[in-house]
C-alpha cells in the first residue's frame, strides 16, 4: 500500500491540461475488436484502468502499439476466454463479452472487478445480449456465452438506466443481423463518443445521447483514426479543487458542454464561472462558499462519479446542505474518512448531511474508492498540517498524473 504525505493549508490554482475520458476510452478499446482493420486512438489517457484493459486486449491476442497514440490490430483474435485476475481488475471487462459474442460468437469471462461502491449487478447487460440471440450461463463467476449464427436485432427495454448495458447492447447489436432499438438507454457523453467511434469505423448507430438509439446491423467494421473526448469528471475534480480553497483555476483541453449541471450547482455555491470553447475557469478568490444541495441522477442529472468531491466542498461551506446518491448504494465510503478530519457529516439511507465547518485538520486516512480518494486527496490539500494518506496509489487507476497536476497548481504532496 503506497503512502501519500500532504500538506496543508494549500492554495490550489493555476492551470491543468485536461486528459482523455477514462470512461469513454475504456469502452472504446474494448470494442474496437469488432473490427479486423487497424484502428489508431488519439487523447487516451495513461492510466491503470486504461492498462488493464490493454491487458484484456493483449490476452485475445490483439497488437498493441503505444506511442502517445495507441494503434490497435485486431485482426488475429486467436482467444475468446479471458481469465478472473484480468477482468477482476476493472469493470469495464463487461465490455468485451458483447464485441467477442458478435465477432466470434462464443466468449467466457470471468465476473467484472471494480471499486466496491454498490451491488453492481450484471443482469442487464445479460438479459441484452440474450434479447440479441445469445444464450448466456452463469457458473462459478464465469460468464459463459454463445451465439448460433449471428445475433439479430431486438427491441430492447431496459428496466433501469445503466451505462454499462447500453454500451454492451449497442456494440453487440453493430454487427447483429437487422436493426436494434434501445429504450430507456443512458445518454451519458461516454456513450455518444462510443457510438461515434463506432460509425466513424462503419456502424450505423442513431440517438445516441438520447433515451432511445437505433443500431441497423452492418456486416463488418472498417479501421480509423478516432480521438475520444475529454474528461469531464476529471475536469469536475479539478474546477472542485480551486472551489475548497478560495482558488482561480483554468481547465483548458475540456468539452464544458458536458458539465452544464455541475457549473450551475457550482455557480449556486458562490464560484465565478467563465466558459470559451475548450476551456472552463472557475475563481473562488474570497470567497466562502455556500452549501448546495445535490441529488445524483443519470446524466444530464448531477453525476454520481462528482458525488465524493461535491460532498467534501458542502463540508466546508457555510451552512447546512444534504447530498443525495440514488445511483449507488455505497458510495459514501469516504464520509468517516473526512469526519476523522473534523467533517461534520451524518449519513441517513442514501443522504449525507453536511454541517459545514471552517477548517479541516490532517489526520490518518485511507482512500477506499476512486472518487472518493480524490476527495480524501483535496481534503488534505485544504486541511491544516501534515495528512497522511494510506493506499494513495488507488487514484492512478482513474486519473491520469493526478498528483503532478495538483503539485503544478500548488499542492505540496510527498508519495512514498
Ligand atoms: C459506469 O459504471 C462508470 N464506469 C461509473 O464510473 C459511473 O459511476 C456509472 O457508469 C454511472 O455513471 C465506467 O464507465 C467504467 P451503470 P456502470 O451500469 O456502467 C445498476 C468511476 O468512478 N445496474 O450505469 O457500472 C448498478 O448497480 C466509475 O469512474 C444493474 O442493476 O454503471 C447501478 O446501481 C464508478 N444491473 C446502476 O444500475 C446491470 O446490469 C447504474 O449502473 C447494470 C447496472
Amino acid at each position: 500500500m503506497k503512502i501519500s504525505h500532504i500538506t496543508g493549508p494549500t492554495n490550489l490554482s493555476g492551470e491543468v491540461k485536461i486528459s482523455g475520458s477514462k470512461n469513454a476510452a475504456l469502452p472504446i478499446l474494448l470494442v474496437s475488436i469488432l473490427s479486423q482493420e487497424p484502428i489508431e486512438l488519439h487523447n487516451i489517457p495513461l492510466l491503470r484502468d486504461i492498462l488493464n484493459a490493454i491487458k484484456i486486449l493483449i490476452k485475445l491476442g490483439v497488437k498493441i502499439e503505444i506511442n502517445k497514440r495507441i494503434y490497435l490490430d485486431t485482426k488475429k483474435i486467436e482467444i475468446c476466454t479471458i481469465p478472473k485476475k484480468i477482468t477482476k481488475t476493472i469493470r469495464a471487462s463487461i465490455w468485451i463479452l458483447g464485441p467477442l459474442l458478435a465477432r466470434f460468437g462464443y466468449a467466457k469471462i470471468s465476473f467484472p472487478g471494480g471499486c466496491k461502491i454498490g451491488h453492481r449487478k450484471i443482469d442487464l447487460h445479460i438479459f441484452g445480449l440474450t434479447q440479441l440471440g445469445a444464450n448466456i450461463t452463469i457458473c462459478d463467476n464465469h460468464i459463459t456465452g454463445s451465439v448460433i449464427g449471428k445475433l439479430k436485432g431486438a427491441n430492447i427495454k431496459l428496466s433501469k438506466i445503466s451505462v454499462g448495458a447500453t454500451i454492451t447492447i449497442m456494440s453487440a447489436a453493430t454487427l447483429a443481423i437487422g436493426n436494434t432499438i434501445i429504450l430507456n438507454a443512458a445518454c451519458e457523453p461516454e456513450i455518444v463518443d462510443v457510438a461515434n467511434f463506432l460509425n466513424s469505423l462503419g456502424a450505423k448507430i442513431t440517438g445516441a445521447g438520447s433515451r432511445k438509439i437505433i443500431i441497423q446491423g452492418v456486416t463488418k467494421l472498417h479501421g480509423g483514426t478516432y480521438k475520444i473526448i475529454s474528461d469531464r469528471i476529471e475536469t469536475g475534480t479539478f474546477l472542485i479543487a480551486a472551489a475548497i480553497s478560495n482558488g482561480n483555476i483554468i481547465c483548458y483541453n475540456t468539452q464544458p458542454e458536458m458539465l452544464t449541471y455541475l457549473l450551475k450547482k457550482l455557480i449556486q455555491t458562490g464560484a465565478k464561472i467563465n466558459i470559451g470553447n475548450d476551456w472552463i475557469n472557475l475563481n473562488m478568490t474570497n470567497i466562502n462558499p455556500t452549501g448546495t444541495d445535490i441529488i445524483t441522477s443519470p446524466y444530464p442529472g448531477f453525476p454520481t462519479d462528482m458525488q465524493a468531491p461535491f460532498t467534501l466542498l458542502n463540508l466546508i461551506s457555510n451552512g447546512i446542505s444534504i447530498v443525495t446518491e440514488t445511483i449507488f448504494e455505497n458510495r459514501f465510503i469516504h464520509i468517516p474518512e473526512l469526519k476523522k478530519m473534523g467533517a461534520k457529516a451524518i449519513i441517513k439511507n442514501n443522504s449525507v448531511i453536511c454541517y459545514g465547518v471552517k477548517q479541516l485538520n490532517s489526520a490518518k486516512i485511507i482512500a477506499l474508492d476512486l472518487r472518493g480518494s480524490a476527495s480524501l486527496i483535496l481534503a488534505g490539500c485544504i486541511a491544516d498540517g501534515d495528512t497522511i494518506l494510506k493506499n494513495s496509489d488507488l487514484i492512478t487507476r482513474g486519473y491520469e498524473n493526478f498528483y503532478k497536476k495538483l503539485r503544478k497548481i500548488g499542492a505540496k504532496i510527498k508519495n512514498k
